[in-house]
């Protein structure tokens, strides 16, 4: 029960990691605040916490508007008392995403956008927005999902590398901001996670991707007591794909 008497808000906690990141964080005794734009996925997920004995509520919030991420934060405030934890987990490749096919020479105005504002600009919004209370409370966690494709660069995901990249700048300044008021911030940057099957064809040297279990477990362990002293780092949890040699 690392997480007693812990709030925890995830953002894309109605799928992939995301969702695991919240089912953890309440088996382990954390509130939990589930958000995400997919509502009936969200709002499912946290029913079924609720369901499993955890505390949980969900928010219906698309991450790209400040105006809502500021009224979320809001919510749980309201709704828990405190915030500990935010994990910036909502995300993915705009090529995936916004059925958007081809180079990057080819890519739409759309999914540039949604690349950028959906990886990078939602969660420099949520950061901003819990800050005020992490710094009255005098601590909080703050956990960003880069990619290896932000530390390696990817000639098939432009848009996706430079919003995940940004991620571990953001996460050294919050480290830097925060450390003051006893506030940490970690990135973990994956290499291919089985959160769909389509993964199972990027290579690493481990010969596999890796288990949403995996990344989550990470994921948690920098957000407890245990990581005290870690702050302002990124975790690349990618079995070797980020020391090449997969060509
Ligand atoms: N799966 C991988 O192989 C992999 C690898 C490296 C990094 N990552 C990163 O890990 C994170 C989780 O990946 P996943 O595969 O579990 O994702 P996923 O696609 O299963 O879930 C992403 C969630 O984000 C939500 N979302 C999308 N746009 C949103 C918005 N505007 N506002 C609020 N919520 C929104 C979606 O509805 C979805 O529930 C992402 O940031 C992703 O970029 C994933």
């Amino acid at each position: 029960m690392r997480f007693k008497d812990k709030v925890a808000i995830v953002t894309g906690a109605a799928s992939g990691m995301g969702l695991l990141c919240a089912q953890r964080y309440a088996a382990e005794g954390a509130k939990v605040a589930l958000v995400d734009v997919n509502a009936d996925a969200v709002k499912a997920a946290a029913v079924a916490i609720c369901e499993q004995g955890g505390v949980a509520s969900h928010v219906v919030t698309d991450i790209r508007s400040f105006e809502a991420v500021e009224k979320t934060a809001a919510l749980v405030l309201a709704r828990f008392g405190r915030i500990d934890i935010l994990a910036n987990v909502a995300g993915g490749n705009p090529h995936r995403v916004c059925n958007c096919p081809g180079g990057f020479e080819q890519m739409t105005l759309e999914a540039m956008d949604w690349g950028i504002e959906v990886n990078f600009t939602g969660p420099i919004y949520f950061c901003r927005a819990v800050f005020p209370a992490m710094i009255e409370q005098k601590g909080g966690v703050i956990i960003n999902l880069g990619s290896v494709d932000g530390m390696t660069g990817a000639a098939g995901a432009v848009v996706y590398g430079a919003a995940k990249s940004g991620m571990v700048g953001l996460t050294k300044s919050l480290a830097l901001a925060g450390a003051p008021h006893g506030i940490r911030a970690c990135c973990v940057s994956p290499g291919p996670v089985m959160t769909r099957a389509a993964m199972a064809k990027m290579k690493t040297p481990l010969g596999r991707a890796a288990e949403p279990e995996e990344v989550v477990n990470l994921t948690l362990y920098l957000s407890s007591q245990d990581a005290a002293m870690i702050s302002g780092t990124n975790y690349l949890i990618d079995g070797a794909r980020s020391c090449g040699g997969m060509a």
